[in-house]
């Protein structure tokens, strides 16, 4: 097999090498949502005619689904930004493994397949090394609802002939397991009542989705969302919510380098617990419900931080704050509730000159430490994150292998940094820049 060649171009072998001390400044248009795009395309399957997607990303996650679709009998057009799938041709239950195995995300086919086709068969989910990710949330509201599951250290195998609605309680509000069970829900017979429900943004954008395709839901964004199970989903076209992930990691670049940019096609409001703390960090942030100004012209405070599901302040985020708080004047510490294992970039950024320490689930970073470059791995999509704003901020050059994560969730990372006057190069391994 040949290698996985992400969104820019990027392949496994290939460095970015990043020049720091330049503030950014500019215009940058936010994407859609990798984490939106992605359920919503699982959700194709619920239905027997095309599910036309917009705004979809040009990430790398994107196109592993578009294949493992494919794969499994769908037929899938992707062209600048959309995504068409009709899955009226899927026969397979059974998701190639390989493709299975490289993100956490084939997991959402899950749901869809067994309600649609009584059976479903998926290797343990891959993805980034965060954390035990289990999944006997998704398991146990999918058995209330009367499927067979069976676990074992190769996979998931789930049958049923009808699912029934079921009240499923939660023990966390996991966010692909509330996705799955929604995705069931819309199509099984009755009602079904989700309690401690994920609130995240995709998940509302999943329930409107579904909905545009004739699924009864309510209180998507709440704790509490009841499905009322329909017999069939129509074709419909959806536009993909935009990435407050990637616009919370511009936000954090700008503030870091000490720079202005205006931030546009996003819902501010999706950002507001990392508002509130750029705020307090003494960033000056003006809002106007689809774009937002951030800039810092004076010296960053330390600011504690704790990621927490939505509203709270989003683990996917947590890594690029930490990257801000080594710019910062005192001690920060930031703590990861949700991931045990969430700290890769501590390591690296300490390579730049980042003084931080790590105690149990929490970094303690002592800021104002002058960040020099240096040569830095990336080991999953926001520790990249981190790292490209800590090579951003420190003096001279820096050379980040492991580019292919940043392509599974940022479009076009290295061309929106460039356009926000950054400076950015991807050069085969081996070659100096
Ligand atoms: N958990 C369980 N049991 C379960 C499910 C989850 O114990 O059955 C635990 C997990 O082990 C973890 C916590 O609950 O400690 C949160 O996991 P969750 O299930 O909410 O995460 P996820 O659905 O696997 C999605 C995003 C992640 C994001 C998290 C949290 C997608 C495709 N992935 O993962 O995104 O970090 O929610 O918001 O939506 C990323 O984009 O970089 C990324 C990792």
């Amino acid at each position: 097999m040949s290698e996985p060649k992400g969104s820019s171009g990027a392949v496994p072998s290939e460095r970015l090498e990043i020049g720091g001390g330049t503030p950014l400044r500019g215009r940058v248009t936010v994407s859609g949502s990798k984490n939106a795009a992605l359920p919503q395309m699982a959700a194709a399957i619920l239905t027997d005619g095309p599910l036309r997607l917009s705004n979809v990303p040009a990430i790398e996650d994107v196109e592993t689904m578009c294949r493992l679709l494919r794969g499994l009998g769908a037929r899938v057009d992707r062209s600048d930004g959309e995504v068409e799938i009709d899955a009226q041709g899927i026969t397979m239950t059974e998701p190639n493994g390989d493709l299975a195995r490289r993100m956490r995300a084939s997991l959402l086919v899950l749901g869809p397949l067994l309600v649609s086709r009584g059976e479903a068969s998926l290797p343990l989910p891959g993805g980034d090394d965060i954390g035990m990710r289990r999944v006997e949330q998704h398991l146990e509201g999918l058995r209330a609802m009367g499927a067979e599951v069976d676990e074992d250290e190769f996979g998931i195998r789930a049958r049923a002939t009808r699912l029934h609605g079921a009240h499923v309680q939660l023990d966390l509000p996991t966010v692909t397991g509330t996705e799955n069970l929604m995705m069931a829900a819309a199509r099984a017979d009755g009602i079904t009542v989700i309690s401690n429900a994920a609130r995240e943004p995709h998940v509302v954008d999943l329930a409107l989705c579904l909905k545009a395709m004739g699924a009864r839901i309510s209180g998507a964004g709440g704790d509490r969302i009841v499905i009322e199970g329909v017999a069939r989903l129509h074709p419909t076209e959806h536009q993909v919510r935009a990435d407050y992930i990637e616009a919370g990691t511009f936000a954090m670049a700008a503030a870091a380098t000490g720079g202005e940019i205006l931030i546009d096609h996003l819902f501010c409001d999706d950002l507001d617990q990392v508002l509130h703390k750029l705020r307090r960090a003494g960033c000056e942030v003006e809002e106007g419900g689809a774009w937002l100004r951030i800039s810092r012209r004076s010296g960053l405070r330390a600011v504690d931080m704790t990621t927490w599901p939505h509203p709270g302040f989003a683990t996917d985020l947590q890594a690029q704050f930490v990257a801000l708080m080594t710019q910062a004047e005192g001690v920060s510490t930031v703590s990861e509730a949700l991931f045990e294992n969430r700290f890769q970039h501590v390591e690296q950024l300490r390579r730049l000159g980042a003084e931080i320490s790590l105690q149990g689930r929490s970094a303690v970073i002592r800021g104002g430490a002058p960040l020099r470059g240096a040569e830095l791995n990336i080991s999953d999509i926001r520790s990249g994150a981190a790292l490209v704003i800590g090579a951003l901020c420190a003096e001279g050059a820096s050379s980040l292998t492991n580019v292919h994560h940043l392509d599974r969730g940022y479009e076009d990372l290295v061309g929106k940094l460039t356009g926000l006057g950054a400076s950015l190069k991807l050069l085969p391994a081996g070659e100096q820049g």
